[in-house]
C-alpha cells in the first residue's frame, strides 16, 4: 500500500522522474499523490493533491527543475485522503520531506512526547511524527544523517521511508524496515522506491534494501548503505533487473485487467516452460532443487497466503494431495500469525504471493524463522520481499501484473501448484502422465474461452444489474467460487458470496429468490450430479442459475437459465479455464456498471500493511 520514489541525479530532471515513477507505482495506492523536491536553495517546495498522479502533475504545471525530489502515492491508512493527510510531510520549518510507505505503530506515543516540546502537528497521520522526530534530534545531533539514526532508532512498525533536507540537497536517504524499498544506480544517479517498476527506466542496477538498512544516495550517482539496527556500514554490489520493462503498460487493451485476462494463454505457457517434458514425462522445477533433500522428508505442508492467492492455495490443497500424497492446510495468513498451532519439522510452510509484498504473508513466514521448518514461495514478483525470505520455491513468470484485481497471477498460480504436485509425486499416480499433456495443452483451450468473450459481455449485462450473486461449486469447483465470487464484488461491488454447495441446504438456500442469481460451476466431474441437485433445488425457489459446464454437456441446457461451455479437461485443471471465464465476467459487469476496473475503490494492488 503506497508507493514512494525517491530521485537524486547530476541533471534537474528529478520532478519527472519521480512523476513517472508515480504513475508505475500507482496501482499501489490511488486516493492522493505528493511531491517534494528542491526549489532553490536550502527551500524545499511541496506539492499534494487528492485523487490520482495526474492531478499532481496538472497541478505542477509545466516541469519544475531540480535535481532531486521524492514522491509518493497513498492509500489513506491514517486519516482521509485529504490534501493535509497526503505525504510528503514537513517539519515546522519545511527544512525536512518525508515520504512513507507503512505504518508507526507508536506513532501515537511519539506525537505526545513531541507535542510536549511543542512541535505542532498539520495532519492526521502517523507519518508526521518522522519529519518534526528528526528536527527533534537534530538539535543536538552533530549531521543530519546522526539525527536519522536516532529517530529510525525509535520507529516501530513497518516503513519504507524517503528522506529530504535542505540542509544536504544534493544527498537523499532512504530506510527500510518490512515494506519494500529497491535503488536503483545509474549513471549520475540513483533512485529508491518500492518497487522496480518506477525504476527500471533509468537504471537495471539494482539493490534491494534489507530490513533496518538505509541508504544515503548522492547525486553523482554513489550510494553508502548502513545497517542502523547494529550501526555498521553495510557492503552491497548492484545486481541486474530482470525486468521487461515492455510488459508494463496495456497496448491497445482499454483496462490492464483485460490485457491480464487475455494474457492467460501465455501465462500458462510461461509458468511451464522449460519446466515440462511431455515427451519422457518430466518436471523439472530447478527453484526446488537445492532442498531436494528436505523435500523427502516432508510429511505435511501448510499453505499461507492472502485473497486470490489463498484460493489458489486451496486448489493447490486438492492438487498436492490428490497427486502427491501430502496432506496440506491452507490458512489465511492474517489468521495463521496469531494461531498457536503445534509445528513439527517436518511441515513446510508453503507461500503464495503474487507482488511478494504482502505483509500477512511476510508475518507468517516470519513467525517459522526459528521452528527450522523448511519456507517454500510461489511468487510472481522477482526479487521481492518473500521470494527472497524463502529457501526455496517455484517463481509464477506471469509477468507483471497492474490491475488491482489479480487474474493472471492466479492462473500462473495454480499452474506452478500442479507442477510442484507432480514433482513431489513418485510419478506412479495415475494422474501424472494425463496432468503432464493437459498442462501442455491448456493455453489453447484458453485461447478458446477468450473467444466467447462476446457472449460473456452479453450475459454480464443482463445481469449487472442485480444487487447480489452466490457462486457455489464442489471439490477444485469449490475455491473457483470463492474466486469468482471475490472478483466480481471487488470490481463491480456486487455482494457475492462463495460457498461449497453441498452447504446449501445448511444455510444459503435461505437466500434464493428471483433477485438473487447463482453462479454454478458445474464442469464435468464425478460430482456433477450433485451439482445438478443443487441447481435443481436453486431453481425450485424461483432463483436464476449461470452454470458454467463443460462442452458437450447437453443436460445442464434444460437446468440453467444461461451456460458459459468452456472445452473439454480433466477436473484437475478445470479450475485454470473456469477463472478466465470468471474474469471475464466479473470485468464486463464491472464495465457494464461504469466502474473504474483497473483501480476499484478502496482497493490497492500490495497489501503492505496488516
Ligand atoms: C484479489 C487480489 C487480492 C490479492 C491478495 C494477495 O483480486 O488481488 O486478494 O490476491 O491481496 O496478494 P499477493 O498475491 O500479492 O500476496
Amino acid at each position: 500500500m503506497c508507493g514512494i520514489v525517491g530521485y537524486i541525479g547530476q541533471q534537474q530532471k528529478a520532478v519527472d522522474a519521480v512523476l513517472d515513477g508515480l504513475t508505475a507505482l500507482e496501482y499501489r495506492g490511488y486516493d492522493s499523490a505528493g511531491i517534494a523536491y528542491q526549489d532553490g536553495d536550502k527551500i524545499i517546495a511541496i506539492d499534494k493533491q487528492v485523487g490520482r498522479v495526474q492531478a499532481l502533475r496538472d497541478s505542477l504545471g509545466d516541469s519544475k527543475q531540480s535535481n532531486s525530489a521524492i514522491g509518493h502515492t497513498r492509500w489513506a491508512t491514517h486519516g482521509t485522503p485529504t490534501i493535509g493527510n497526503a505525504h510528503p510531510h514537513y517539519n515546522t520549518d519545511k527544512t525536512i520531506a518525508v515520504v512513507h510507505n507503512g505504518i508507526i505503530e507508536n506513532y501515537a506515543e511519539l506525537r505526545d512526547h513531541l507535542k510536549k516540546q511543542g512541535y505542532v502537528f498539520v495532519s492526521e497521520t502517523d507519518t508526521e511524527v518522522v519529519p518534526h522526530l528528526i528536527d527533534f534530534y537534530r538539535r543536538s545531533s552533530n549531521t543530519f544523517q546522526e539525527a536519522l539514526e536516532q529517530t529510525l532508532d525509535q520507529l516501530r512498525g513497518a516503513y519504507a521511508l524517503g528522506v529530504m533536507t535542505s540542509e544536504e540537497p544534493d544527498v537523499l536517504y532512504a530506510a527500510r524496515l518490512s515494506s519494500p524499498l529497491v535503488l536503483g544506480v545509474g549513471n549520475g544517479l540513483c533512485i529508491v522506491a518500492s518497487d522496480p517498476s518506477a525504476i527500471m527506466e533509468h537504471t537495471k542496477r539494482v539493490v534491494y534494501l534489507n530490513d533496518y538498512e538505509f541508504v544515503r544516495a548522492t547525486s553523482d550517482g554513489s550510494f553508502q548503505i548502513k545497517d542502523f539496527k547494529n550501526a555498521v556500514p553495510v557492503s552491497r554490489e548492484t545486481e541486474t533487473l530482470d525486468y521487461d520493462a515492455a510488459v508494463a503498460n496495456k497496448g491497445d487493451y482499454p483496462h490492464f485487467m483485460l490485457k491480464e485476462i487475455y494474457e492467460a494463454p501465455q501465462t500458462l505457457r510461461s509458468a511451464t516452460l522449460g519446466r515440462v517434458r511431455v515427451e519422457s514425462s518430466q518436471v523439472k522445477l530447478g527453484g526446488l532443487e537445492c532442498v531436494a533433500k528436505q523435500l523427502r522428508y516432508i510429511d505435511r505442508i501448510v499453505i499461507v497466503a492472502c485473497g486470490t492467492s489463498y484460493y489458489a492455495g486451496l486448489v493447490g490443497e486438492y492438487l498436492i494431495e490428490e497427486i502427491a500424497g501430502i496432506p496440506v492446510e491452507v490458512q489465511q495468513a492474517s489468521e495463521f500469525k496469531y494461531r498457536d498451532e503445534p509445528f513439527s519439522r517436518s511441515t513446510a510452510l508453503l507461500a503464495i504471493s503474487q507482488s511478494g509484498e504482502t505483509a500477512d504473508t511476510i508475518a507468517a513466514l516470519k513467525k517459522v524463522e526459528n521452528y527450522g521448518v523448511l519456507r517454500l514461495g510461489v511468487v510472481n514478483a522477482i526479487g521481492s520481499t518473500i521470494a527472497r525470505m524463502t529457501d526455496a520455491g517455484v517463481y509464477c513468470h506471469a509477468g507483471p501484473e497492474q490491475a488491482v484485481a489479480s487474474t493472471k497471477a492466479f492462473i500462473a498460480q495454480v499452474t506452478v501448484l500442479a507442477l510442484i504436485a507432480l514433482h513431489l509425486s513418485d510419478r506412479g499416480n495415475e494422474l501424472y502422465k494425463p496432468l503432464l499433456a493437459e498442462l501442455d495443452a491448456l493455453p489453447k483451450k484458453a485461447e478458446a474461452i477468450l473467444e466467447q468473450a462476446e457472449d460473456i459481455k452479453k450475459l454480464a449485462q443482463k445481469y449487472a444489474g442485480y444487487r447480489d450473486f452466490l457462486y457455489i461449486g464442489r471439490k477444485y469447483g469449490f475455491p473457483c467460487a470463492l474466486e469468482g465470487a471475490l472478483k466480481l464484488k471487488e470490481i463491480s461491488y456486487i455482494h457475492a458470496e462463495g460457498y461449497a454447495a453441498g452447504e446449501m441446504k445448511h444455510g444459503p438456500l435461505a437466500m434464493i429468490e428471483p433477485d438473487f442469481p447463482t453462479f454454478a460451476i458445474a464442469t464435468d466431474s464425478p460430482l456433477l450430479e450433485k451439482t445438478y441437485s443443487n441447481i435443481e433445488e436453486i431453481r425450485a425457489r424461483d432463483g436464476k442459475v449461470i452454470a458454467i459446464a463443460t462442452e458437450g454437456n447437453e443436460t445442464i441446457e434444460g437446468l440453467a437459465d444461461d451456460v458459459i461451455y468452456i472445452p473439454r479437461t480433466l477436473e484437475q485443471t478445470a479450475p485454470l479455464l473456469v477463472a478466465v471465464a470468471m474474469q471475464l465476467f466479473s470485468y464486463y459487469v464491472a464495465i457494464e456498471k461504469g466502474l473504474d476496473v483497473d483501480r476499484p475503490r478502496n482497493l490497492a494492488k500490495s497489501v503492505t500493511v496488516e
